[in-house]
């Protein structure tokens, strides 16, 4: 026999899909940002021998730099290694430098480059003889490979927890667009960053170019800019052909990755300009069909901070990536979270790169809260938040690019989009197109 319906079941029924619809309604809440967090100050706590600030580097193919301070400037720049815990079988000697800034003396900066050195293999190893282990994998000769891209990232709370989340989840290599520590001409803030970021970048290789806060420019007394910079955070720019560690480039697991300057000449004819040039021209997309640019200050940006300062460096470079068919550029400088469409020359364009700006990383600053409107067709996500993104290049065509808020507690990801290699696109590669709206066939070329 049915059971009879009760009358009051609708009611019921509606009842209870208008507070679950009210529910949801509140979950969407628009995210309360934050205001900036104080510093951290990351104290030295091991002994005058012992290491502090170890980060590591790619430094050529199957190499890595090892970067550490030391307070004893006797210590020597060895580093012993081996894949099994406290078992080294090899042992090699690098470089040293320190440098002064006024009343300020560093430590001494070690610099030792490492290798070879076998793919996605832990290695286990030591510093100047003193101190603790410490470990990291090396990345992957193949896709799949992940990066974490992060800019502006600063020593302040926010700073911890957006390392923190970036930690959560397993990556391969760090690209950090520029801005690091903010010690602005204080150098005992960069040893403090050093400090900060050592758990993280002891493990995994942090890619860096510059930002503003590390010119470090004194009118008329120090007008010698990046000391700090340059004798700390060595990159593989000899490696690379450059001659200039505020420029250069690396290839990782079928990925070629270009580190510009904004704060070096950049005009046609320039040292800059001349070696990007070659740089690009030598890519063979069939060994790594993904180009990525990471650079300081946004060519595309609609947020009110910073607004047309990339825009000297945009005129003078674009049409080298936009020929190279560069996948992604990416971007730091505003703090802020945005991506745009692939683009050449300010107009939407399948064969452009995809832009984004990931200023984010949490420094003292704060947000870039005012972004402009009307909304740019340009602009396809934009949020002032901080965070952190993952480009997880998959194969030769595809990888997924995922941008996760800092949502204080957790990471939340709020925009993520597949990318497709301009590699695997054939009509990109059948003309170049020039911004007076003439084009010829890339045969030509
Ligand atoms: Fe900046």
């Amino acid at each position: 026999m049915a059971i009879p319906w009760p009358k009051h079941s609708l009611h019921l029924v509606l009842t209870m899909i208008f507070f679950i619809s009210q529910s949801s309604y509140t979950l969407q809440i628009p995210y309360i940002r934050y205001p900036p967090r104080q510093l951290i100050d990351t104290p030295h706590r091991r002994s005058k021998s012992d290491p502090q600030q170890v980060h590591i580097s790619l430094a050529g193919k199957d190499y890595m730099r090892v970067t550490w301070v030391t307070e004893d400037k006797d210590v020597p720049s060895i580093v012993e290694y081996g894949k099994i815990s406290r078992k080294y079988n090899a042992i090699i000697e690098g470089d040293s430098t320190r440098y002064r800034y006024f009343f300020y003396s560093s430590g001494k900066i070690h610099q030792v480059k490492i290798g070879p050195l076998e793919p996605s293999t832990m290695y286990y190893y030591k510093c100047g003889g003193y101190g603790p282990e410490f470990s990291f994998k090396t990345p992957p000769s193949t896709f799949p490979i992940e990066f974490v891209v992060v800019g502006d990232l600063g020593q302040t709370e926010w700073t911890r927890s957006t390392l923190a989340h970036v930690d959560s989840k397993d990556y391969d290599v760090f690209l950090l667009p520029g801005d690091l520590s903010y010690a602005d001409t204080h150098q005992k803030l960069w040893d403090s960053f050093g400090r900060l970021v050592e758990q993280y970048a002891s493990r995994r290789p942090w890619m860096v170019t510059e930002g503003n806060h590390e010119i470090e420019f004194f009118p008329w007394i120090r007008r010698h800019t990046f000391k700090a910079y340059n004798a700390r955070w060595l990159m593989p720019y000899k490696e690379s052909g450059s001659t200039s560690n505020l420029y250069y480039s690396f290839d990782v697991a079928g990925s070629h990755i270009v580190m510009l300057g904004s704060y070096t000449d950049f005009e046609e004819g320039s040292d800059q300009y001349k070696w990007v040039e070659t740089d690009l021209g030598k890519v063979d997309r069939t060994v790594t069909p993904w180009v990525v640019v990471v650079v300081h200050v946004p060519w595309y940006n609609t947020n009110s901070a910073h607004k047309g300062e990339g825009e000297s460096m945009r005129k003078a470079m674009e049409e080298l990536l936009y020929k190279a068919r560069v996948d992604v550029v990416f971007a730091g400088h505003v703090h802020a979270y945005e991506r745009f469409t692939r683009i050449y020359d300010k107009k939407p364009n399948p064969c452009g790169p995809v832009y984004i700006t990931i200023g984010d990383g949490g420094n003292r600053e704060g947000l870039a809260l005012k972004f402009e409107g009307p909304t740019s067709e340009l602009s396809l996500y934009r949020e002032p938040s901080f965070g952190h993104g993952r480009l997880r290049v998959v194969d030769e065509s595809r990888a997924h690019w995922s941008w996760h808020r800092n949502n204080d507690s957790q990471s939340l990801v709020a925009d993520q989009v597949w990318l497709q290699s301009l590699t695997t696109i054939k009509s990109c590669w059948l003309t170049t197109v020039h911004k007076d709206g003439s084009y010829i066939k890339n045969d030509e070329l």
